[in-house]
């Protein structure tokens, strides 16, 4: 029997597959970008309907500086302007932000969106949105070991719960450097469907999927 209290679920994803969903249809890049920037809107409604506690988006690595000097320039645009346009309908959804990664190397508007952002949602109590901005997990452990070797000052440096469910959307079945320590113990689900694609129905469909599995921890799964 369950004796647990309900836990709100920790879903992270990395959206993967803008690139190749704009290339597809003859379209440059950055369209994929702005395309996968309308897939996020929709997932965070369709996360707070479902009551998901926490949603963590992998928007921006570490390795992705190494892509041209114009579509690192948009992505880090693109970014500025959801934080800008968003930031007031998220609180108004009850919506809290948190952006993780390094921010010293961000161009200064962008930190200022971050910083207003997380200013003006501070104080909300639903969903949890963290979103991944110039993001290493090899980093931020680095960052927390620093701090204190202990497990509970890891937890406290990286700032969250252990995640429940990764998702992976474009394909690919790696992790590229995303919540290494957090997923520990998480559930893996890889699609092949491109982050613009990927809607409500599909997270619901994933949020469905992961409900079916059976989650031992190392133990013995009750006898139903
Ligand atoms: C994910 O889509 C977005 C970022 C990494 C910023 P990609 O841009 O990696 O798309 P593909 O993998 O090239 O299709
Ligand atoms: C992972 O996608 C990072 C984000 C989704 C932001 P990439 O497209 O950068 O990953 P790799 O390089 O193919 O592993
Ligand atoms: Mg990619």
């Amino acid at each position: 029997m369950q004796t647990n209290p309900p836990h709100k679920l920790h879903v992270a994803i990395i959206m993967d597959g803008n690139g190749r969903w704009a290339e597809a249809r003859g379209l440059p890049r950055p369209i994929g970008h702005q395309a996968g920037a309308d897939a996020v809107r929709a997932i965070v409604r369709s996360a707070i309907e479902n009551d998901v506690g926490a949603l963590t988006l992998y928007a921006f690595s570490t390795y992705n500086w190494r892509r041209s000097d114009a579509e690192v320039a948009g992505l880090m645009a693109l970014l500025r302007h959801f934080l800008l346009v968003e930031a007031r309908q998220l609180r108004d959804t009850n919506v809290r932000i948190s952006i993780l990664g390094r921010r010293d190397r961000l161009p200064l508007g962008l930190v200022k969106a971050i910083a207003t952002a997380e200013r003006t949602t501070a104080a909300c109590s639903g969903l949890h949105l963290r979103i991944a901005i110039d993001y290493s997990a090899r980093e931020a452990i680095l960052a927390a070991a620093a701090a204190g070797l202990t497990p509970e000052a890891l937890a406290a440096q990286l700032g969250t719960e252990d995640v429940d469910l990764l998702i992976r959307t474009g394909g690919d079945r790696r992790l590229s450097d995303f919540l290494l320590w957090e997923c520990a113990y998480a559930e893996l689900l890889f699609t092949e469907v491109k982050w613009p694609d990927f809607g409500p129905p599909q997270f619901e469909a994933a949020l469905a999927d992961y409900a079916r599995r059976t989650r031992s921890f190392g133990g013995v799964a009750d006898a139903a």
